[in-house]
């Protein structure tokens, strides 16, 4: 029996700067599968290149960078080689784009209703009636009440959290397959970030809709995520089921990540707990491995060599040389 078709299936998936300081690789050939229907977690520090491999993903790359790749599959068809007009209507019916700031994607000059149903419009030959109805429903399932009187209001009418539903109504206006959600609650305090979480996880179950939720805050993803890709200086470090977090195969760098995660009852009036040491700057990245300056299970071969990718079970890659060629005698607490 073959295995289902992956929705998105990203090889070889790069983006280079030329700057005058030299070229940075901030995403450094991804390669990830994203099955159907599932929620899949991309996390790290500020600066891994999260938003960047989104970018990529859905061919915005800002300027002055280059995205290369062997290929970038949506539901069979490699995006990369796809001629601008087919794609952008390609892209426009099959992915949306959640971003952490909804002002900035949101027109204030125009009407929720109107920016609700602009993209539906151009996509699709669909009478003013029936995107009226489409965009009510769409409201609807992102609990927005009133939604007769919100279609009509502009963005400042709306609360920051009621932006956000309002982007992710937006995003689901041509039933995307997949939806990419780069920090969509980082702005917003935790009771409406605790609503936009459930929104999105009901989108999934209801809708049936993959989607790829980005954060810098492995808390967020352990909640609502099956599988989660942690990214560091650019290259995922390790893909691992949530279910499998939280154990001694982890990658070192997750480990930390999930030790810097404040505890419920921890005393707010203390520093909360970080990852000690900094990300590298990626145009003076150190020798051999990225990580190893903050390793605490360092030893001499990943000072000199970057650990590849690599499968260690069906559901589980991990780039750490202690997980797959560990030294004679290594050890891990
Ligand atoms: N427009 C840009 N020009 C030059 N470098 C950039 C640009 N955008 C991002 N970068 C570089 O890529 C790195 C990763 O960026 P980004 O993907 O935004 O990280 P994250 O979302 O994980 O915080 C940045 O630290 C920066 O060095
Ligand atoms: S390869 Fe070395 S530096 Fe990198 S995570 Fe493993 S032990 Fe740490
Ligand atoms: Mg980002």
């Amino acid at each position: 029996m073959s295995l289902p078709q992956p929705l998105l299936q990203v090889r070889g998936l790069t983006v280079r700067f030329d700057l005058e300081s030299g070229t940075i690789v901030p995403v450094n050939d991804i390669n990830v599968d994203l099955a159907e229907g599932e929620i899949v977690g991309l996390v790290g520090e500020s600066g891994s290149g999260k938003s960047l491999t989104a970018l990529a993903i859905a061919q915005l790359v800002p300027h002055p960078g280059f995205l290369t790749a062997q290929h970038l599959r949506l539901r069979g068809e490699d995006i990369t080689t796809m001629p601008a007009e087919a794609l952008r209507y390609f892209l426009g019916s099959e992915m949306a784009m959640i971003f952490q700031d909804p002002m900035s994607s949101l027109n204030p000059a125009l009407k929720i209703g109107t920016q609700l149903t602009e993209a539906t419009r151009v996509h699709r030959r669909v009478s003013g009636k029936e995107l009226r109805k489409m965009a009510l429903e769409r409201m609807a399932d992102v609990h927005i009440s009133a939604a007769e009187t919100r279609l009509r209001q502009y963005p400042h009418e709306f609360s920051g959290g009621m932006r956000q539903r309002a982007m992710i109504a937006m995003g689901l206006m041509n039933s995307p397959s997949l939806i990419i959600a780069d920090e969509p609650t980082t702005a917003l305090d935790v009771t409406i970030q605790a609503q936009i979480i459930d929104v999105l996880r009901e989108i999934n179950r209801e809708q049936g809709t993959t989607i790829m939720l980005i954060s810098h805050d492995i808390g967020v993803i352990i909640e609502i995520c099956s599988r989660v890709l942690v990214m560091y200086a650019g290259r995922i470090v390790e893909d691992v089921k949530i279910s499998e977090l939280m154990t001694a195969d982890n990658h070192p760098y997750t480990e930390a990540l999930i030790a810097a995660v404040p505890a419920f009852d921890s005393n707010r009036d203390e520093p909360l707990p970080s990852i000690p040491g900094r990300p590298p700057d990626l145009d003076n990245l150190p020798p051999g491995y990225a990580f190893a300056p903050r390793c605490k299970y360092v030893f001499e071969r990943c000072h000199h060599e970057t650990p590849p990718l690599l499968r260690i079970d069906e559901t589980h890659r991990i780039a750490c040389f202690l997980r797959t060629e560990p030294p004679e005698g290594a050890t891990r607490e």
